[in-house]
């Protein structure tokens, strides 16, 4: 580590926060450097003699490029170098890696690697320069002539070619055989629906922008200040990409201001700034800007027809659910869209199927809850248009359908309170006060209306390692290449490890960000705490028996014949369970025996033999009030209470601001997320934060968590599941299921605008 970087001390909870256990609020570790700008991002790393890079987007959907006219830019004050695939260096590596650990099955875009445009946007030119200023300007000045192509970026128009994907992506599993005979059942039921649903282009926008500065060594170590779900999943790409070995590398990421998925994948920056600090031999900085941001992956647009049939009591009978989502040329990027459709209600007959189109645009991308808030979206939506079919409560034919076990796979779950989060948030709620009719109430000049769904995602346990050390001063530090992109990982591993060791919260640290550190996955798909958090708990307990060890390595120790049961940890201190007075202090175990610190690592494997024989989900249990103005087609959300089952939670405080933000976003996702293509540019249009619409503190009202506590001890040691994309599914179904119920007319696409109420 250069010791030209000022780098924060790993964030500890202030002093006298003492004994916290798992379950209880406890406030971020990190909260005073986030909130007084002591916490540093990818982009706010500098040293001295830094250049600067701004990437030039390209402007043709499809082509080639011809020329780049770098003159005018280059004779500008303090541009040193444009670079772009006319001039890269040349390595062998580079033309044949690209992969990163997240790429789904394909041919991974390449910046710089020739002549090709792929989509619009596309980096072509990286202009650097002595301050960001020059650059920028400079970029503006770099002239590229290309030979325009024809372009295809409409899925409407060629649903016809869609195609089932190649689904060799990790964690991605392709929609199961049919189950019975869907349509047969289908046209044999009394009762049964039919709907369409389309779902718009969405965009990451979280606040940091995508950044990444290579700081050279003296000895050309570099080291990387990225934005990034995994320092090493980019640690590994730049390895790959340009030959380095792993130890000529070291990426950092200590903080990150969310990311919601666009994390998962190294993004553009990376690679052309690594390039050119190789090139140059000096560091590098290179910011996307917000609309750059629009060019490297987005949730994607997604058509779903569901079908629906049940018995005259609402017995489901037969559900059908097929999605055509889009990609890009070169990868098929799946997500699982609607096999929830055979994960959430009991039924004989199921029928579902996906399929994709390939488009002249970049490769979609992870986005919270990938897959889910689309299709259980779908299911939701047609589920309430099925319980006014039956003319029945929409949570009492949820309740009619309640799966026991997963019914595509006839597993049982490994944990599922579900039911529990019904009643208890039907109850905050006070649902049992719905009158069945809709336009039943109006108050001033706003129909009110109450919707509910139910939300589904997996519960995920990863492999991961993680050491933990205790210090002759009395205090813990564990560390895994864990990220927290603002969920919490910080503190919720500190609390971990504090419960384990019998430590208070402020003697313990969790390193994380660094990818020399202990073997952590992307921090994705909610499974951070089940994966990283059962590592530090393991390493804590190889801990606990290697100082009860030396304990009992003194003459005539009490702890003598002792085992790890007979002892417990508290107050800094190991004592006898039989015998509190008898304890010795954790910090006197490691003087006495002559070490500075003592340090165990732990490898965590999930335990997959046990694991796939359950389906292992979290779930929700969204209520919502909508208020819509007809004569001005605006929906206000006033109310909404998301009860949610994620087994043990590990903090409540951290937990339900996960739930909360997640509903915020499910807001913005119903009411005013959307990116628009113009197809004859190919080119999305409202790529900014002014035109791109998400929402604002005056769009959210009450929102409610409920947590109802499972114990899973098959998805992890700890208990806990996840927490992360189940606070977005199926919030937009709720809403739009409220709006519904308010006004009689249904919606079913997202985002609901005030055209499509009116
Ligand atoms: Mo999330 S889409 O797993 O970062």
């Amino acid at each position: 580590m250069t010791d030209l970087i000022q780098d924060l001390k790993t964030p500890v909870a202030e002093p006298g926060t003492g004994q916290v256990k798992t379950g209880s609020a406890v406030s971020r570790v990190d909260g005073r450097a986030k909130v007084t700008g002591d916490a540093r991002y990818a982009a706010e790393y500098a040293v001295p003699g830094m250049l600067y890079g701004v990437v030039v987007s390209g402007t043709i959907a499809k082509g080639r490029i011809l020329d780049i006219d770098t003159e005018e830019a280059l004779l500008l004050d303090g541009v040193v170098d444009v670079m772009s695939h006319l001039n890269r260096p040349k390595l062998r590596s580079f033309d044949i890696a690209y992969k990163d650990m997240t790429a789904p099955a394909g041919s991974p875009f390449r910046p710089f690697y020739d002549d090709r445009v792929l989509y619009s946007g596309q980096p072509v030119a990286l202009v650097l320069a002595e301050s960001f200023e020059a650059a920028r300007r400079a970029a503006a000045l770099v002239r590229v002539r290309y030979d325009e192509e024809d372009h295809d970026t409409r899925l409407l128009a060629n649903l016809g070619r869609a195609y089932t994907p190649r689904p060799l992506k990790a964690g991605y599993e392709s929609p199961p055989k049919e189950k019975g005979d869907a349509d047969k059942a289908y046209h044999a039921a009394p009762v049964n629906i039919e709907a369409e649903f389309y779902h718009g282009v969405e965009h990451h926008n979280p606040l940091e922008l995508f950044a990444s500065t290579v700081i050279v060594e003296p000895d050309g170590h570099l080291t990387i200040y990225d934005k990034t779900q995994s320092s090493q999943n980019s640690r590994w790409y730049v390895s790959h990409v340009f030959g380095l070995s792993k130890d000529k590398v070291t990426v950092r990421n200590p903080f990150v201001g969310g990311a919601f998925g666009s994390g998962l994948r190294p993004q553009y920056q990376l690679p052309l700034a690594v390039m050119a600090a190789l090139h140059l031999k000096r560091s590098v900085r290179v910011t996307l800007t917000r609309q750059q941001m629009f060019s490297f992956g987005h949730r994607p647009e997604t058509v779903q027809w569901v079908k629906l049939a049940a018995d005259r009591d609402g017995t489901l009978r037969s559900i059908q659910h097929e999605a055509i989502a889009e990609t890009s040329q070169i990868e098929d990027y799946v997500e699982v869209v609607v096999n929830w459709s055979g994960l959430v209600y009991a039924c004989e007959n199921i029928k579902l199927g996906y399929k994709l189109v390939s488009l002249d645009q970049y490769t979609p991308l992870d986005m919270r809850a990938p897959g889910a808030a689309h299709g259980m979206h779908a299911l939701e939506v047609a589920m309430d248009e099925l319980s006014y079919a039956l003319k029945m409560d929409p949570l009492a034919l949820r309740l009619k359908n309640y799966a026991e076990r997963s019914p595509a796979d006839d597993k049982p779950y490994s944990s599922k309170e579900l039911r529990a989060c019904y009643e208890r948030g039907a109850e905050k709620f006070g649902w049992s006060q719905r009158p069945l009719a809709t336009r039943a109430r109006k108050e001033g000049s706003e129909y009110v209306g109450w919707g509910m769904a139910t939300g589904a995602w997996d519960a995920l346990q990863m492999f991961a390692r993680a050491s933990a050390v205790m210090h002759a001063d009395g205090t813990l530090v564990v560390s895994s290449a864990a990220t927290d992109i603002g969920t919490g990982t910080y503190t919720v591993m500190a609390m971990i490890a504090a419960e384990a060791m019998g430590l208070p919260l402020e003697r313990v640290t969790f390193q994380l960000g660094d990818s020399t550190l202990p073997a952590a996955p992307i921090e994705g798909g909610s499974s951070h705490v089940a994966t990283v958090g059962s590592a530090v708990a393991g390493a804590c307990e190889k801990l606990q028996l290697t100082l009860l060890r030396y304990a009992q390595s003194a003459p005539d120790s009490p702890f003598r014949d002792k085992r790890l049961k007979d002892v417990e940890f508290a107050h800094g201190r190991m004592r006898l369970k039989q015998d509190p007075h008898t304890f010795i202090s954790l910090a006197t175990i490691v003087g006495r025996a002559g070490r500075e610190r003592i340090e165990e690592t732990y490898l965590m494997l999930p335990n997959s033999l046990k694991q796939r024989k359950f389906r292992r989900m979290v779930h929700s249990a969204v209520f919502v009030e909508a208020r819509v103005d007809e004569e001005l087609g605006v929906v206000r959300v006033t109310r909404v209470v998301s009860a949610v089952a994620a087994g043990r939670i590990m903090n409540t405080k951290t937990a339900t601001s996960q739930i909360a933000g997640g509903v915020v976003w499910g807001i913005s996702q119903a009411l005013h997320e959307e990116s628009h293509a113009d197809h004859r540019f190919g080119r999305f249009m409202n790529h900014n934060l002014s035109e791109y619409h998400v929402a604002v503190h005056a769009d959210i009202h009450d929102i409610d968590v409920v947590f109802v506590e499972e114990d899973d001890r098959i998805v992890s040691r700890l208990g806990a599941k996840g927490v992360g994309e189940i606070g977005l599914v199926s919030v937009a179904a709720a809403v739009s299921n409220a709006i519904y119920h308010a006004t009689g007319k249904r919606i079913r696409s997202t985002p609901i605008t005030p055209e499509k109420v009116l």
